[in-house]
């Protein structure tokens, strides 16, 4: 649960709260189906529809939200991805949270994305954000809003994205596009003390694995995330201290 009482906690919290107003939303991968529930609940959205891969999945889902008749603006179907999805939904929103970025990188990259028109994209990746990152400034997303958020001492991180924008170069004065992808343009512009504080917990990490006696393949590495690690520390704003 969450400060404010979310079922879910903060990290569903945070998604509900991407979510524009009156919004027709589809929460790929819903499991609980926490984040459409509330977002009914709430008002926040017109209309859901929670999906699952599986019928086995979508069946766990059902006995999750238990035997009330569903509302007629709340939807539940099975399949892999975007395929249970058609543009006759009028979709505004696409969630994908607590998946894996290569596997949102593949649901993403169906061709199906495209018809089913602008959506926004809320996203809430488990490691690998540059992966993410990356096919979002190569797909012209914008990235409009990322989130750090520590729950139960795990970080995670949510991001929105906006499609058919033309995105400036994404830049910084200190930093390469490589470390921005790893480190998200605008966290490190945010000046929030939870992303400084989660660069030292990577740099004291990186800084055991490229210490004395590391080496190989993995040490080598380890040394090259270090270096980036000090460079995105210093390039943080320092109101962030
Ligand atoms: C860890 S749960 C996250 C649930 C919820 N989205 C959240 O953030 O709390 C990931 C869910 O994604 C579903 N999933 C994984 N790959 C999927 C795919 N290709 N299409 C639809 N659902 C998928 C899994 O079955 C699982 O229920």
């Amino acid at each position: 649960m969450s400060r404010d009482g979310t079922p879910g906690g903060d990290r569903i919290r945070a998604l509900v709260e991407m979510v524009p107003a009156g919004s027709r939303v589809a929460d790929i991968g819903s499991d609980h189906g926490l984040l459409p529930r509330i977002l009914l609940a709430e008002g926040r959205a017109s209309f859901c529809i929670a999906t699952e891969i599986t019928p086995a999945a979508l069946d766990r889902l059902v006995n999750r939200i238990g035997d009330h008749p569903l509302p007629a603006n709340f939807e539940l179907r099975a399949g892999n991805g975007l395929a249970p999805l058609r543009p006759s939904d009028r979709l505004d929103v696409l969630v994908l949270a607590g998946m894996g970025a290569r596997t949102q990188v593949d649901i993403l990259s169906a061709p199906l994305r495209i018809d089913l028109g602008n959506c926004r994209l809320i996203l809430q990746p488990q490691g690998e954000p540059a992966v993410l990152r990356r096919w979002l400034v190569g797909n012209r997303y914008r990235i409009v809003e990322e989130r750090l958020l520590q729950v139960s001492g795990v970080f995670h991180l949510a991001l929105a994205a906006v499609p058919g924008i033309l995105e400036p170069p994404v830049d910084h004065p200190a930093l390469t596009e490589a470390d921005l992808m790893v480190a998200g343009p605008l966290l490190v512009r945010s000046g929030e003390p939870l992303v400084r504080k989660y660069w030292e917990i990577q740099l004291r990490r990186l800084k055991r694995l490229s210490g004395p006696g590391t080496r190989g393949p993995g040490g080598r590495q380890a040394a090259r995330d270090r270096e980036q690690a000090e460079r995105v520390l210093e390039a943080l704003p320092s109101d962030a201290l």
